[in-house]
């Protein structure tokens, strides 16, 4: 008989255990401990143990799942209308596909008793709360196409796919900077600042990045005007599990006005150069399928699609 609960204190262990056990696929870091969560997970000032379900058949952990919300508007606290699971980790089992569908019912309801209207199914940019490191890479990419054990769950449930977001890489030994007319203009017109360790801007950004170790590639003119940052983060600790150093992407946002002028590409471009002198050798980014944008500013640059993750979204009841 398996019995369902909310998290308690002496669960970390068992839910490394279930981690471990559980087929996440190649993108979840492994080995997990209780240490790993605790930093990620638990330590979070908006962590609410209502929100992580714990399958339990008699003393053993068997799955766990975690619902969380997304940033208010103004990224001073939590909005509680838009609500997803996570992750739903369950171990092999011959109860498999019931722990799974319970886990994920019993966050639906937690989620909907918080007021969530829309009820999604993996981790975005946009939804970062927990698991930043652990699961996914540079981002949240929702469930990823190798993590098919995990999409099963949600596309049993009847979710439908969402968003589709894109895992970018790009090798960085020997990388330097494309020099043409352009980039020499915009490199005389402007200042690069590497700020490590930035003032996090908002209370969602210092409470989502707080821990890791961030930094921020700011190009301003010779006004001190901002003109656009990059955010970047060393993807600990799966960039160790893979054994790369690594240089993840969480953002890139040029003015809009200065927009279209080539300045992204030269910003990245100077902070691709600066990482691989530092013997970073793999960069990775996240974009959704529609930010066209974003896809061809990253193309560009020489990333190539490594794979593809979906954030599922439960259909409205009639
Ligand atoms: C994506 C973004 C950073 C691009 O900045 P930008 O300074 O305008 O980009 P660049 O001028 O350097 O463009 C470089 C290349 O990207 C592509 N590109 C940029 N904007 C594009 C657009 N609106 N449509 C199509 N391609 C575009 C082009 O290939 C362009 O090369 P080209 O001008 O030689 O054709 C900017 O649009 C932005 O801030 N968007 C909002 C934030 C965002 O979506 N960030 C990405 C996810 S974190």
């Amino acid at each position: 008989m398996i019995e369902f609960r909310c998290f308690r204190n002496e669960d970390p262990p068992r839910l490394a255990d279930v981690w471990r056990s559980a087929d996440l696929g190649p993108a979840a870091m492994q080995p997990m401990t209780s240490a790993l969560l605790e930093s990620t997970v638990f330590s979070k000032p908006y962590f609410d143990r209502q929100g992580l379900i714990v399958a339990i058949d008699g003393a053993r952990a068997v799955g766990f799942a975690h619902a969380a919300f997304g940033p208010a508007a103004d990224n001073c606290g939590i909005d509680p209308s838009v609500g997803t699971t996570l992750l739903v980790a369950v171990v092999p089992h011959a109860d498999y596909q019931a722990i799974g569908q319970g886990l994920l019912e019993r966050c639906e309801a937690y989620l909907r008793g918080r007021g969530a209207t829309t009820l999604l199914g993996g981790g975005s940019p946009a939804m970062r709360s927990f698991y930043l490191g652990l699961y996914g890479g540079s981002d949240l990419p929702g469930i990823l196409d190798s993590s098919s054990v995990m999409q099963g769950i949600f596309q049993r449930a009847g979710y439908e796919e969402g968003e589709r977001i894109a895992v970018l890489r790009r090798r960085l030994a020997g990388y330097r900077p494309p020099i043409n007319r352009l980039q020499v203009a915009i490199r005389r017109n402007t200042v690069l600042r590497v700020i490590d360790e930035p003032t996090r801007r908002t209370w969602w950004e210092a409470a989502t990045t707080t821990g890791i170790a961030l930094r921020r590639y700011e190009l301003r003119n010779h006004s001190e005007e901002v003109l656009g940052s990059a955010s970047l983060w060393d993807m600990q600790p799966l960039a160790s599990a893979w054994g790369v150093l690594a240089a993840g992407v969480l953002h890139v946002g040029i003015e809009g006005p200065r927009r279209r002028q080539g300045l992204a590409r030269y910003l990245l471009s100077e902070a691709m150069h600066d990482l691989a002198e530092e013997g970073v050798s793999l960069m990775e980014t996240h974009v959704a399928l529609s930010n066209s944008a974003a896809f061809a500013l990253f193309e560009s640059l020489g990333f190539e699609t490594a794979e593809w993750g979906t954030v599922f979204r439960r259909p409205p009841k009639h």
